[in-house]
């Protein structure tokens, strides 16, 4: 075992982050609107594990792709079972479905998830090795209409949660039918310009040559500019089903763009492909193209949300035909473009602030406290301070306009005294009293 000096162990592991409390909003604002939007359409919330056998993934994303080829956390358990921490959500959605023979139930099975993601990535802006993620899954449907939904439920999130200016770029890469005959014409151009391509490049013309014209190397790049495009081969049942996609996000009020080179990093999908990211450039382009390494586009660091249609997953599986559409949406991602376009959050003030003064006050404290929660009234105190003044300052710092002061006297009493942190009068009432009297005060 590689022994880490104490500097190491006292950082979070690389690519990872602790969500401090003043955190916690962003978070709790972007998955309260998704489950909101998510629970109004019918989806329900599944839950998998955070760990599945190592197959499920190689099989279904692909062994070709980044993910599955570099970016897997791999755990062998005593029992020399292969496991590893979930990458992405839609392949355990799937297997969630078969496992518990949702084929059963009205169909489609509409699905959402949230919760933390796993990816030996190298670490950068937008790209975490822990990310979390908001997912939506539509299961057992094949019609053109699963997939703009899921775009359109994608882009009313965003904007609900505060964005402005979201642009959803969207492609078809066709089925087993008439991808081969694409890949195919797509090799021989690129086999024509070999020398020009990047060492990956080299070696993807042979594994995996959609992902040719995903390549972020300024060479690459060039020559994707007259690469052929696949909707001149798409068959005409995948010509329709993009044409109605497109019909169907016209309807909606969505505007995308049409984006021939998209064609996403997982193997699983068929026909639809999307990705939603912000329209406008970074603010500090500079910046990030530093970031970037000065090769990557940096739209394809800021995708906030990404997905599309999977209807062979489910064959990969070993099971019949379940066609399916979905996506997901990175969560902080989302919450660095909400910062970035001035998002705060605006903390709620509470009407009152606490304020006890010795052992016999202390005591009885806690049960006051109860009172007032259960009577919905926000509290603000500061239990580790001593003395009035003390106390007294952190209610004006916090500009919070009335105090209850529980003294040694009032707690012998059963009373407290309820103070206006403005005009600094004061009143005695009895312990009984107290939560009417505060709620009768403006
Ligand atoms: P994905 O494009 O790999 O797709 O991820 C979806 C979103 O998760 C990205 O657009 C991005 O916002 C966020 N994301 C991905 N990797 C990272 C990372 N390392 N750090 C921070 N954020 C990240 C999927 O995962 C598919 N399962 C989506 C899907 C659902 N397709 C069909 N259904």
């Amino acid at each position: 075992m590689t022994k880490k000096s104490s500097k190491d162990t006292l950082q979070p592991p690389k690519g990872t982050r602790d969500i401090l409390p003043e955190e916690q909003g962003f978070y709790k604002l972007i998955y309260d609107k998704a489950e909101e939007i998510a629970q109004y359409y019918g989806f329900g919330q599944i839950r998998t594990p955070h760990f599945e056998y190592v197959d499920l993934f190689t099989a279904t994303i692909g062994e070709s792709t980044d993910i599955v080829e570099k970016q897997m956390y791999s755990l062998k358990t005593r029992g020399k079972n292969h496991l590893v921490l979930r990458p992405e959500g839609t392949a355990p959605i799937m297997r969630a479905y078969i496992s518990n023979g949702m084929h059963t139930r009205p169909q489609p099975v509409m699905a959402y998830y949230k919760g933390s993601f796993f990816r030996y990535e190298r670490p950068q802006k937008g790209r975490l090795r822990e990310f979390q993620q908001f997912g939506l899954e539509i299961l057992g449907e094949e019609k053109a209409i699963a997939d703009s939904t899921i775009i359109k439920l994608f882009v009313t999130i965003l904007e609900e949660v505060g964005l402005k200016n979201l642009m959803v770029r969207i492609n078809s890469i066709g089925d087993k039918e008439c991808r081969p005959a694409y890949k195919k014409e797509l090799v021989a151009y690129y086999r024509k310009n070999i020398n020009k391509l990047c060492k990956d490049c080299r070696q993807r013309i042979k594994t995996n040559p959609l992902r040719l014209l995903d390549c972020k190397d300024e060479n690459c790049q060039e020559l994707k500019k007259d690469a052929p495009q696949i909707l001149g081969f798409l068959c005409s049942p995948c010509r329709a089903h993009f044409k109605e996609t497109l019909e169907f996000l016209d309807a909606f009020d969505v505007s995308y763009m049409i984006d021939h080179a998209l064609v996403r990093g997982l193997d699983y999908y068929s026909r639809t492909v999307f990705e939603i990211f912000p329209e406008e450039e970074p603010a500090n382009k500079e910046e990030e193209d530093k970031d970037n390494k000065k090769t990557e586009k940096s739209s394809a660091l800021v995708a906030l949300a990404a997905g599309g249609r999977y209807d062979d997953l489910s064959k990969i599986l070993g099971k019949k035909d379940i066609p399916a559409s979905g996506g997901a949406m990175g969560i902080e991602r989302t919450i660095d473009l909400l910062k970035k376009q001035g998002k705060s959050l605006k903390k709620k003030k509470p009407k009152v602030f606490f304020i006890q003064i010795g052992q016999t006050a202390r005591l009885k404290s806690i049960p006051l406290l109860e009172k007032f929660r259960k009577a919905g009234i926000a509290i603000g105190q500061s239990f580790a301070k001593e003395g009035i003044t003390n106390q007294l300052q952190v209610a004006s710092k916090l500009k919070i306009p009335y105090a209850v002061i529980l003294g040694q006297k009032e707690a012998l009493e059963n009373s407290v005294i309820i103070r206006n942190m403005e005009n600094r009068s004061q009143e005695t009432v009895s312990v009984d009293e107290v939560i009417e009297k505060i709620k009768g005060l403006k």
